[in-house]
């Protein structure tokens, strides 16, 4: 199994992006709607969307949500928890390597640090496949760790609680691939869990860089939601692109 199947379980999700308050999506999709100029019944393509947390809010709001994601636990609870609201959004299983995407979409997006699992090849083919999928002028948004920051704030070892369980963390940076490979072990009740993995870091311009490669148009990167731009000590970056 890759280290980014393996690492998202039922434990990440519950102690990760699954804990973010519905408040914070809801500005993150204020923010996305503005800075992407979104018209009601809007086509948006949200790339490794977990439990779907944009596009259910996307859908509520009245926008055509398509989610995609590996896993199929979190894709099942994606659609449980749409039946709650009155537009659902439509979720498709697959790797965002493989899968066809469709075409036609006003947006896509990709939110929570979900970028830089495969290799640079991979990772460029997902961006060029988001571009063929979206309109002309259609917009593309990402929500990426600043390596800048990470590297200026880089912890090789952490040791800590999570949910009342002990998270054993070690990193180790690789300048020659700017990736982080790291091992995680988890001291659960009934044994040791063992995740290990290599995340690619990202600095601004070499995201601008390969989206301009690709054919999009740089339109602007954000520390916050006050739209200040971005800083070598921002931490998550947001970055809007045009095709
Ligand atoms: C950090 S989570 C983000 C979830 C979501 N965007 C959010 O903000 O709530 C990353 C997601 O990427 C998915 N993923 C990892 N590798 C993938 C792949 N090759 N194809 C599709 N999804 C993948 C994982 O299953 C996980 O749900």
């Amino acid at each position: 199994m890759e280290w980014f199947s393996d690492l998202y379980d039922e434990f990440r999700m519950r102690t990760g992006f699954g804990r973010v308050p519905a408040k914070q999506t809801r500005k993150d999709i204020d923010f996305i709607c503005d800075v992407l100029e979104l018209n009601e019944g809007d086509k948006v393509l949200d790339l490794f969307c977990g439990a779907g947390r944009h596009s259910r809010e996307l859908a509520r709001r009245g926008y055509l949500a398509t989610g995609i994601d590996l896993n199929p636990n979190y894709l099942e609870l994606a659609k449980q928890l749409c039946k709650e609201t009155i537009n659902t959004s439509n979720f498709i299983l697959g790797d965002v390597r493989k899968i066809y995407y469709g075409k036609g979409y006003d947006a896509v997006i990709i939110m929570f640090q979900s970028f830089g699992y495969f290799s640079d090849v991979e990772d460029k083919l997902i961006l060029r496949k988001a571009f063929k999928a979206l309109k002309p002028r259609g917009r593309f948004f990402i929500e990426i760790l600043n390596r800048d920051w990470i590297l200026k704030n880089y912890l090789k070892d952490q040791d800590t609680k999570v949910d009342s369980i002990r998270v054993v963390e070690k990193r180790d940076f690789d300048i020659l691939t700017s990736r982080n490979n790291f091992i995680i072990k988890r001291y659960e009740k009934d044994g040791v869990v063992t995740k290990s993995g290599s995340w690619r870091l990202y600095s601004a311009h070499e995201i601008k860089n390969i989206l301009e490669d690709i054919g999009f148009r740089f339109i602007g990167g954000y520390s916050n939601f006050k739209k200040e731009p971005l800083r070598t000590d921002t931490r998550l970056m947001r970055m809007v692109f045009e095709k």
